[in-house]
């Protein structure tokens, strides 16, 4: 929630704080993100020292004041309509700030979000000119974590240039709802590849000795009544779906921090869930880190912090400052032990000294713009995907006049709202390249970076006349289109958090598409778009590129691919359906109790338990050459497998493959599950043996713990979750597998 008109925003909490307060954190917080190495003289600076064994120390040093200073986050922006200031030494434009202690050497938290690169709050009044990644789906697109990890050590090296030490990055929701406003900044359907690929941003972030978040904790999956929304559903399909998502990049990214949700999950807050945040993620998975609060997600004081909350965030988002004066009412009247105030602070100083936080304090630095613009620029490339293609991509010389209409293709390329929004320029506009679209405030302002897919086309292809129509003028369009030898048309869906949106595209640009590829079948659309959309037009047209929100470059890479120049490689971490009735939830989502009846089966596995044809399948990708995968074999590893494949490229272009491993197992949630992957680069008539693990727990079923079924297996070397090649069989014994 953010400025605006959000309803529930309340800051009710600062008048209860009172003036003394603020002034005594303006002095707290006087150590600004240049200030200097701590000097080396407590006793927990020693870095040979354990991070447990130096929070403990530090923690011993603390009084209960202190202790509390650190579990209760400010926002990090004024908000002038609620009369709210943030303290000083906040970072003016961001999420949240929680003070440090000079005394002790302890930096403050200068929390950012989010997770395509350092964000500024819509309100601010100077945005701060950062590079943007392309969606987290498109990042997950690529499946290639040497991507993800790249994009994430590009944006915590910007977080940590800017000033900050904590990155609001890590969602990893599953994509259970295709109009889910917030699904591109997620992983998709699938909890190993989401998993993965979000795990390895988080890594590539704190890499940068900034701690990343992994969030939004958990099955926060549709945005519509996200405050106070219900998400139902069985734990045994919690733990084989949304959860193993979270378990599996968790692992992967070992973030300092995990961020409790808005939703409720089965009755209780995600911030006050003892199932979610002691039981699963303490308990069963030995999370050693801290959990945050989303900013408003708090909802009381002795019940949050008993279940598992460590940190309330952003305090003026909440009905109460709970973790201030109530929690030390609640620690002196012992509702709250003293012991679990000094495990709250304990985990937060934990993170801090893991992560290098502390041993690395944040200098600010200027940024290296062209090296982090070639970065997001190939991450576009990787994660674009080519749905459809009967011959018209890449453009050559031959198309002597093309047309390009619609999209703001003149003018850039879009990206998606929310507290996620990077700006790509300064001062109150921040760069838009399309500014005064509606709304222009929260969840906007839809903002546009300007990289013009048209401008860069014109560069690339200088011996062909390149005209453009705007698409508001559909006869100037269908006329523009007559003369052309290729059309390009961008269709956008614009999306953002706390709302949910549409799957058909709006103002009509589907008619447009129609109108358009009806009088010249040589036409090609460029999506920009958080997830799926419907495409009654798909089959009239000639191709079709899934270009997602592709960042800062992302009309240099569109260009780049429609071109040549760039092979497109990406395949589709979620399913494209072919109608609002092939989804579990064909209404639209609604407050209140959200029943997810389908449990574990979620997208492709869907789908296929339904026998659905999709528009579009999971992991389906178009290339300009081609590939063949040949002599699958499969060995037991430990618990799981590990399949060996050759892939060779067929065509005549150099090209990526994405080797997909499908799982089918008697009595699952669905038919097959994706077992592993990996992205292979190869050169015209180039081959590569590859090997792939399995990992047991997707051979497993959830009984209480992860158990192996005796029985046969089949595995699969698929180019989609609906091209398999042969299948190799595989007999496993029964067998509880160790951990939860
Ligand atoms: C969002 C979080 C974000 C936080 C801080 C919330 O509205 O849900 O993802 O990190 O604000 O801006």
């Amino acid at each position: 929630m953010r400025f605006g008109n959000h309803q529930t925003a309340s800051l009710v909490a600062l008048t209860l704080l009172g003036a003394g307060t603020l002034w005594a954190l303006s002095a707290i917080a006087a150590v600004a993100p240049q200030a200097a190495a701590p000097a080396k003289r407590h006793a927990w600076d020693n870095p040979k020292l354990s991070p447990d064994q130096r929070a403990a120390l530090l923690l011993a040093a603390m009084t209960r004041e202190e202790k509390l200073t650190l579990v209760f986050g400010y926002f990090g922006t004024d908000f002038a309509s609620k009369n709210y200031s943030a303290p000083a030494g906040a970072l003016q434009g961001s999420a949240g700030f929680v003070p440090g202690i000079p005394r002790l050497g302890l930096a403050p938290q200068w929390q950012t979000d989010a997770g395509v690169g350092v964000a500024t709050q819509g309100g601010a009044k100077n945005k701060r000119a950062r590079t943007a990644l392309p969606s987290g789906v498109a990042t997950t697109a690529t499946w290639d974590p040497a991507f993800g990890f790249a994009g994430g050590a590009m944006i915590g090296a910007e977080a940590r240039s800017s000033g900050f030490n904590v990155m609001l990055a890590g969602g990893v929701d599953l994509q259970r709802e295709p109009r889910n406003g917030r699904n591109f900044e997620y992983g998709g359907e699938d909890p190993l590849l989401a998993g993965t690929m979000v795990g390895s941003q988080i890594a590539g972030i704190q890499s940068n000795h900034v701690i990343s978040t992994l969030k939004h904790y958990a099955v926060n999956d549709q945005e519509t009544d996200r405050d106070h929304g219900n998400s139902i559903i069985d734990e045994t399909a919690m733990r084989m779906s949304d959860l193993l998502a979270f378990h599996i990049a968790l692992e992967r990214g070992n973030p300092g921090s995990v961020m409790c949700s808005y939703n409720k999950v089965n009755g209780d807050h995600s911030c006050e869930n003892a199932f979610l945040l002691t039981q699963v993620l303490r308990k069963d998975w030995g999370f050693k880190g801290y959990v945050m609060s989303d900013w408003g997600g708090a909802h009381s004081t002795v019940k949050a912090a008993n279940a598992g909350l460590d940190q309330d965030s952003g305090f003026p988002f909440d009905d109460q400052p709970y973790f201030g004066k109530p929690l030390a009412g609640a620690v002196a009247k012992g509702q709250v032990t003293p012991a679990r105030l000094d495990q709250m602070a304990g985990r937060i100083l934990r993170s801090l000294f893991a992560v290098g936080v502390y041993d690395h304090p944040v200098v600010a630095r200027p940024i290296d713009i062209a090296a982090h613009r070639a970065i997001t620029r190939r991450d576009a490339e990787a994660g674009a995907v080519l749905l459809r293609n009967t011959g018209v991509l890449p453009l050559t010389g031959a198309a002597k006049r093309i047309a390009v209409i619609g999209g703001y293709a003149d003018k850039g390329v879009l990206s998606g709202g929310g507290s996620s929004q990077v700006y790509p320029g300064g001062g109150q506009d921040g760069g838009n390249a399309v500014p005064g679209l509606k709304p222009t405030s929260w969840p906007g302002p839809i903002v546009y970076f300007p990289s013009s897919p048209l401008a860069e086309l014109r560069k690339a292809m200088p011996a062909s006349q390149i005209d453009f129509a705007d698409g508001t003028d559909r006869a100037q369009a269908v006329a523009l289109a007559k003369q052309a030898d290729v059309v390009i048309v961008f269709a956008n869906q614009w999306a953002g958090e706390s709302f949910d949106v549409s799957l058909s595209l709006a103002e009509d640009q589907d008619g447009l598409i129609g109108a358009v590829s009806t009088a010249n079948p040589r036409t090609v659309v460029v999506l920009q778009s958080g997830g799926p959309v419907l495409m009654p037009w798909a089959d009239q047209t000639a191709a079709i590129l899934e270009a997602w929100y592709p960042g800062s470059a992302g009309g240099e890479a569109i260009a780049n691919l429609l071109t040549g120049k760039a092979n497109p490689s990406g395949h589709l971490p979620m399913t494209f359906p072919m109608a609002l009735n092939q989804l579990p939830h064909p209404e639209q989502p609604h407050a209140g109790d959200t029943v997810y009846s389908e449990g574990a089966t979620v997208g492709y596995k869907w789908f296929d338990a339904k026998g659905l044809t999709p528009l579009y399948p999971f992991g389906h990708g178009l290339s300009y050459t081609t590939f063949a995968a040949s002599g699958l074999t499969v060995q037991p590893s430990g618990a799981g497998l590990v399949s060996s494949v050759t892939v060779k490229n067929t065509g005549a272009r150099a090209g990526a493959d994405v080797v997909q491993i499908y799982l089918e197992g008697a009595g699952w949630e669905a038919p097959r599950r994706l077992g592993g992957f990996k992205r292979v680069v190869l050169a015209p008539g180039q081959s590569s043996r590859v090997q792939i693990p399995v990992d047991p727990r997707l051979l497993a079923v959830w009984r209480d713990g992860w158990r192996i079924n005796a029985g046969t297996y089949r595995v699969y070397a698929g180019q989609s979750s609906r091209e398999l090649g042969q299948p190799v069989s595989v007999r496993l014994a029964a067998r509880s597998l160790p951990g939860r």
